[in-house]
C-alpha cells in the first residue's frame, strides 16, 4: 500500500510493508531482530521494493532496474566473472521422523532428470518413496530426493538467464551469442547446479534446450566452489570462535525456542541440528518457498510463523558471524575460500596480460560460496552479511574507458556495492590477492 499525501507542495511517501511480510521489522526477540524478508514466494510482492531480500529467489541484475557507470559513460564493458548460487529446492537437511514431518507429499516428476555417459542412452530416473520401504519413516513421500532443485526452482534459473540476457546481450551487446567460447561455466559437482546451469543457458537462449554445453568442475574431494578441500585449521579456529559467550550467548537466549523445536522435530540430542540453527532454517525455508507448509508433528504440534521467522532471523545473525563478524572469520574465510580466490585471480590476471579468451566466466555454486565471496569482497563492511538467498548473485564487470585503462564495478543481488563501484583493475587483483594466504595448503594442513 503506498499513501501519498500530497500537503503544502510537499510530497510525503509513506511505505506500509504489511507486518507478516516484512517478517517482524519492527519486532525484536531478545537482542535479535529480524530484518525484512520475503520466504514464502520467488515472486516479490509489488508492494515492496524490487531489491527486498528473497530467500526464495533474490534479486539479480534486470533490464528494468540496470545502470550504465556513471562515472565514466563512454566505458565499455569487456569482461566478467558471475558468481550464483543455485535455485530453489528441497530440504537438504533431513529430521530423523522426515515422513511424518510433511502434511503433503513431494513432487518432483514435472522435470526429467537426466545422467548418462556421452555416447549412450539418454536415462534419465525419477525418485520413488515406496509406501513399503521399511525405512520410510526417515524421508517424505514423493518422488524427491532431498537438495533436488524443484520445476518452480528451475523457473526461476530459466528467467535468471533471460535477465542476465536481456542486460548483456539486449541492452549492451557485450555477448551476441549462447557459445562455449565466450562463455565458460563451473559448477560444484551438485546436480542442482548442473540443472541451474541449463536454466540460465535456456534462458538465454531458448534454442540451448535442446544443446549440449560444457560445465567445468573440480574432483569433488578438493572443490573449491562449495568449497570441499580440507582445512584441519580453519576448522580449528571455527571451533574456538563458536566456543566463545559471542556465540553461545544467542543459543542460550534463545533455548526455550531451539528446545520447543526439538521435542516438535525429534531433533533433541542431535547436536547438528543443536549447535546452530542452519538445519531448522534449511528444512522451514525449502518448506515456505516451495508452497510446503512448515513441519507439524503426528501429535498435532506445529512450528509456527513465528518461530520461523525468530529462525530466520537467527540464521542471518549466525551467517554473519561465522563468515564476517567474529573475531577471527575473515582467517577462517581467507582459508577455506583462499583457493577459489586464486582462480578469480587468475582469470583478472589472464584478462589484463590480454590473454583471457573468455568474455564471461560463471560460477554456479551454493550459499556457502556466496557467504565467502561477500564477505572476502568486503560487503560485510558496509552492512551485515545476510544468508545468501536461493539465486543469489555477484556479478564483477571490467570496463574500459576511452584512454584504454580498466574499472571493475561489483554489483550484489542487482545493487552496485558502493565500495566498489569503481574500482582500477590492478587494485581490484590487489584486494583479491590480499585475501588469499601465502601457502593455502600449508596454511590448512600444517601443524
Ligand atoms: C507469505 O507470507 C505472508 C506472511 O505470512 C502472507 O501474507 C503471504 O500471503 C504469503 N504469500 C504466499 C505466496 O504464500
Ligand atoms: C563520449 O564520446 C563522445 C563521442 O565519441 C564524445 O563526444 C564525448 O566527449 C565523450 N564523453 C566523455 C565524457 O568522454
Ligand atoms: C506431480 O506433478 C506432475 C506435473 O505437474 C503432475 O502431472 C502429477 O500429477 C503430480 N503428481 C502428484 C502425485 O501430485
Ligand atoms: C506417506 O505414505 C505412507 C505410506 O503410504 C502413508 O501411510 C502416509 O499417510 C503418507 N503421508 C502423507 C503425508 O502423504
Ligand atoms: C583468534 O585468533 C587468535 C590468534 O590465533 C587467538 O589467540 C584467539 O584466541 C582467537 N579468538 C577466538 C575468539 O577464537
Ligand atoms: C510433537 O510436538 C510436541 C510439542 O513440542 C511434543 O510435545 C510431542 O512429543 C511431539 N510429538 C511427537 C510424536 O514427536
Amino acid at each position: 500500500m503506498l499513501h501519498k499525501l500530497r500537503r503544502l507542495g510537499l510530497t510525503v511517501v509513506i511505505l506500509q510493508i504489511p507486518a507478516q511480510i516484512a517478517l517482524g521489522a519492527a519486532q525484536s526477540y531478545g537482542s535479535i531482530s529480524s530484518a525484512a524478508g520475503v520466504y514464502n514466494s520467488s515472486v516479490t510482492p509489488e508492494n515492496l521494493p524490487w531489491n527486498t531480500y528473497n530467500y526464495c529467489n533474490a534479486p539479480h541484475v534486470n533490464a528494468k532496474h540496470y545502470q550504465l557507470p556513471v562515472n565514466a559513460p563512454n566505458a565499455t564493458l569487456v569482461y566478467m566473472n558471475v558468481v550464483l548460487r543455485h535455485h530453489k529446492r528441497t530440504p537438504d537437511n533431513l529430521y530423523p521422523d522426515e515422513n511424518e514431518l510433511n502434511a503433503i507429499p513431494w513432487n518432483c516428476s514435472d522435470f526429467l532428470q537426466f545422467s548418462y555417459g556421452g555416447g549412450t542412452t539418454a536415462i534419465y530416473h525419477e525418485t520413488i518413496s515406496p509406501p513399503w520401504h521399511p525405512f520410510l519413516s526417515q524421508i517424505w513421500n514423493g518422488t524427491c530426493d532431498q537438495g533436488q532443485v524443484t520445476q518452480e526452482g528451475l523457473d526461476d534459473a530459466v528467467r535468471h538467464g533471460e535477465d542476465f540476457w536481456a542486460v548483456y546481450a539486449g541492452e549492451l551487446d557485450f555477448l551476441q551469442t549462447v557459445n562455449e567460447h565466450d562463455i565458460f561455466i563451473r559448477t560444484s559437482t551438485e546436480t542442482r547446479t548442473f540443472q541451474v546451469a541449463g536454466g540460465l543457458l535456456t534462458g538465454m537462449d531458448p534454442a540451448m534446450a535442446t544443446k549440449t554445453f560444457p560445465v567445468t568442475t573440480q574432483p569433488s574431494a578438493i572443490d573449491s566452489i562449495p568449497p570441499d578441500y580440507s582445512c584441519p585449521n580453519a576448522d580449528n579456529i571455527r571451533d574456538a570462535y563458536q566456543s566463545v559467550p559471542a556465540w553461545t550467548n544467542h543459543l542460550e537466549e534463545n533455548a526455550d525456542l531451539q528446545n520447543w523445536l526439538c521435542e516438535t522435530t525429534g531433533t533433541t540430542g542431535l547436536t547438528a541440528w543443536t549447535s546452530w540453527y542452519d538445519h531448522f532454517f534449511d528444512t522451514f525455508t525449502s518448506r515456505t518457498c516451495n508452497g510446503h507448509p512448515l513441519p507439524c508433528n503426528s501429535t498435532g504440534a506445529c512450528v509456527s510463523e513465528q518461530d520461523a521467522a525468530k529462525v530466520f532471523a537467527i540464521g542471518d545473525l549466525e551467517y554473519n558471524y561465522i563468515w564476517n563478524a567474529a573475531v577471527n572469520a575473515t582467517t577462517y574465510t581467507q582459508l577455506t575460500f583462499g583457493v577459489f580466490f586464486i582462480e578469480l585471480t587468475h582469470n583478472f590476471k589472464l584478462f589484463r596480460a590480454g590473454g583471457e579468451t573468455y568474455k564471461l566466466r560463471l560460477f554456479v555454486g551454493h550459499d556457502g560460496t556466496m557467504i565467502r565471496l561477500a564477505s572476502l569482497l568486503g560487503l560485510g563492511k558496509i552492512a551485515p552479511l545476510r544468508w545468501p538467498a536461493m539465486g543469489s548473485e555477484i556479478v564483477i564487470e571490467v570496463w574500459q574507458v576511452t584512454d584504454g585503462e580498466h574499472f571493475v564495478r561489483v554489483i550484489h543481488e542487482g545493487t552496485p556495492v558502493s565500495t566498489l563501484a569503481w574500482v582500477p583493475l590492478n587494485a581490484f587483483i590487489g584486494l583479491l590477492e590480499s585475501q588469499i594466504p601465502e601457502d593455502v595448503f600449508q596454511a590448512c594442513m600444517g601443524s
